[in-house]
């Protein structure tokens, strides 16, 4: 199974110079909650946003280079390589984490979305591929706790691709 796990705001930006455009602490706190335990796949650029391993998951990055990557991660050179590798495996979640490039290659196989919204529009030279949401079911929708650490609106939602079903 694979799902995508993504913060955006209102028009679609996920990212700004290899980093997240905003904090948001409370999205990073349900994003480990969430995929906590479960293997994580991203592009390398998002991989060197943060740089080292993300502890408790299996982490695969998607990568052509040659460059040196800690051995817990698990580098994959191409796509088909990886779609193997998760076939394989049909009863695990795994989770799409970005960035974009990434994003887009799943599209057509993916599950289950758990995308934040952040009520705001910022600088950004990544975006979401678009996703038609007429093809999943909103299963779950929470509006997010402001607060002295977290100063925008934001909801968590969950959605199940219903042709799935
Ligand atoms: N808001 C969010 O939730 C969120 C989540 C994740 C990321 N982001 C943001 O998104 C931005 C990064 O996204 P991005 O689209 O530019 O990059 P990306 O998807 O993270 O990484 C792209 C790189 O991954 C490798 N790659 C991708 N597809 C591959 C394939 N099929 N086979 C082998 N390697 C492959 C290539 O790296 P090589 O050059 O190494 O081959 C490619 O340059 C950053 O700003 C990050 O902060 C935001």
């Amino acid at each position: 199974m694979i799902s995508f796990i993504w913060i955006e705001d209102l028009n679609g930006v996920i990212g700004l110079k290899n980093q997240l455009p905003w904090k948001l602490p409370a999205d990073q706190r349900y994003f480990k909650k969430t995929t906590m335990g479960h293997p994580i796949i991203s592009g390398s650029k998002t991989y060197r946003s943060y740089n080292h391993p993300l502890p408790g998951r299996l982490n695969i990055v998607l990568s052509t280079s040659n460059d040196r990557f800690p051995e817990k991660v698990v580098v994959m050179k191409n796509f088909s390589e990886l779609k193997k590798f998760i076939d394989n495996s049909p009863d695990e979640e795994y989770f799409v984490i970005g960035g974009s490039e990434v994003f887009k290659q799943f599209l057509p196989y993916v599950d289950k979305l758990y995308r934040t919204i952040i009520y705001g529009k910022f600088n950004g030279d990544t975006y979401m591929p678009e996703i038609n949401y007429d093809k999943f079911k909103l299963i779950s929708s929470v509006d997010g706790v402001i607060d002295e650490k977290n100063h925008f609106p934001y909801k968590f939602e969950v959605y199940v691709n219903s042709e799935c079903d």
